[in-house]
């Protein structure tokens, strides 16, 4: 299994660019599936959970191409059954469901299982799915949504939690083809919410309110092919963001949305960075001091759960005391124990991590527990004396894109050594 050595000490400098959003990517190349006209999709990122959808597209029947960035898709005749054994592989099949359902009126896969992150039910979804008339049947560790016709309704998606991001998408894509209108409170407001909805637009679907609570949508009889680019990896961005905070001498992100990180640079504002934003590019200049933060991760527009890992390494080492709360997976949190491996001082009441800053984190050999948290314990290879080692790598290659080699342009020194 690979590894990921990252020499510590090393500043970065100069221009990244910013590649395109995995969670935006899924549910659209999913959506694909709403059509039996090709559709080209543009901006797709090279990452590991980009295969695994498209490797179910191709085993539903569907027709892949796909050269550097672009994917071109045809979901002629189409199977209904999505194979366990790539469904297994990652949570985010879930979102062939919904396309399937409003096309096929039948859909099956299998049900995830927990995942580090926690326990990642999919109620809301399949609450979506019912009041649109579906019957949801559950055996064999699949779940089968079934209709003999949907209808349009009004459908709460709202959690403890807050809403659900994929649940939204799903049952967005099943209503896109039902009869008459429905109405999805509780709605996630993620931009990623917001670039699949423009999407479906561009096929011939009637939404209105993508990026709001409250999202109308009017049936109609069929959808058509449609081209469209997915929008920039807003969580990559701040990962590159905290980079830059954690070692730059002024990084610069390119091809981004400054407006989706909102939420990501005021508070690295707080802690004492510059931050200069254009309109697809921000720059990060280190400050003269640095200052501990209290972050409440919940819903867009607020502070991103996806984010959460990789502030936890930057706050590692800012003098004073930070506080993190998880409101969304409150068990995120299996990056602490590797960060006080490297001379972190943490301790986690609950849901909360109290960071009291060390001066500095130390090299150690470390386990990568899943995609955020891996992307913590490079960032705090960055800052570390010595020698990280980063083992089970592939979690990191699920949703970064050549991170490695990303950050050595900019002047970091890290190996990938195969094993
Ligand atoms: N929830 C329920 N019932 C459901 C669905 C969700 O209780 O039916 C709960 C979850 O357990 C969680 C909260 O609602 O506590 C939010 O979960 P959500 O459904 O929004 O998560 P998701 O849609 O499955 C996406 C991203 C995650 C990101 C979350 C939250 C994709 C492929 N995944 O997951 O991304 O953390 O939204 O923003 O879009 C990542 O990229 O590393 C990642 C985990």
């Amino acid at each position: 299994m690979d590894k990921i050595l990252v020499h510590g000490g090393r500043r970065l400098r100069g221009t990244v660019k910013i590649s395109g959003s995995k969670n935006s990517a899924l549910p659209i190349l999913a959506a694909t599936l709403l059509t039996r006209e090709p559709c080209t999709i543009s901006r797709v990122p090279d990452l590991s959970d980009i295969h695994y959808m498209l490797t179910i597209l191709s085993e539903l029947g569907c027709e892949v191409e796909r050269a550097s960035g672009t994917v071109q898709i045809r979901a002629g005749k189409i199977l209904t059954h999505a194979p366990y054994e790539i469904v297994r592989k990652m949570r985010a099949s879930v979102c062939i469901l919904g396309p399937l359902l409003g096309r096929e009126h039948d859909a099956t896969v299998s049900l995830p299982g927990g995942c580090v992150i926690g326990d990642r039910p999919i109620d809301l979804h399949l609450r979506g799915f019912e009041a649109l008339g579906a019957v949801v049947r559950v055996s064999g560790g699949n779940v089968k949504v079934l209709a003999d016709r949907l209808r349009g309704a009004r459908i709460s998606l709202r959690s403890k939690f807050g809403s659900t991001v994929l649940g939204t998408g799903n049952v967005m894509m099943a209503a896109v083809l039902a009869d008459g209108v429905t109405t999805i409170d509780g709605a996630a407001e993620e931009p990623e919410v917001v670039d699949l909805a423009r999407f479906l637009i561009s096929m011939g679907a009637k939404i209105e309110g993508a990026g709001t609570r409250t999202i109308t949508i009017e049936g109609v009889k069929e959808l058509h092919g449609a081209e469209h680019e997915v929008i920039p990896d807003r969580i990559e961005a701040g990962t590159f963001l905290v980079a830059a905070a954690i070692s730059g001498d002024g990084v610069t992100l390119s091809r981004v949305e400054p407006r989706h990180l909102e939420a990501v640079s005021a508070p690295l504002r707080e802690a004492g960075f510059e931050i200069t934003s254009h309109s697809s590019s921000m720059t990060l200049q280190p400050g003269s001091q640095r200052r501990p933060l209290k972050l409440d991760t919940v819903p867009y527009p607020g502070f991103p759960t996806d984010m959460q890992a990789q502030m936890c390494a930057l706050l590692a080492t800012t003098d004073g005391i930070s506080v993190v709360t998880e409101h969304v997976f409150p068990n995120r949190f299996m990056h602490v124990a590797e960060l006080k491996r490297m001379g972190a001082n943490i301790e986690l009441q609950n849901a909360t991590a109290v960071i009291q800053g060390v001066p500095r984190l130390g090299g150690a050999p470390v386990m990568a527990s899943d995609l955020r948290a891996s992307a913590a314990l490079v960032l705090a290879g960055l800052q570390a004396d010595g020698t990280t080692e980063i083992n089970r790598v592939y979690h990191i290659d699920r949703g970064y894109e050549s991170i490695d080699e990303k950050l050595n342009e900019l002047g970091a020194s890290i190996e990938r050594v195969k094993a």
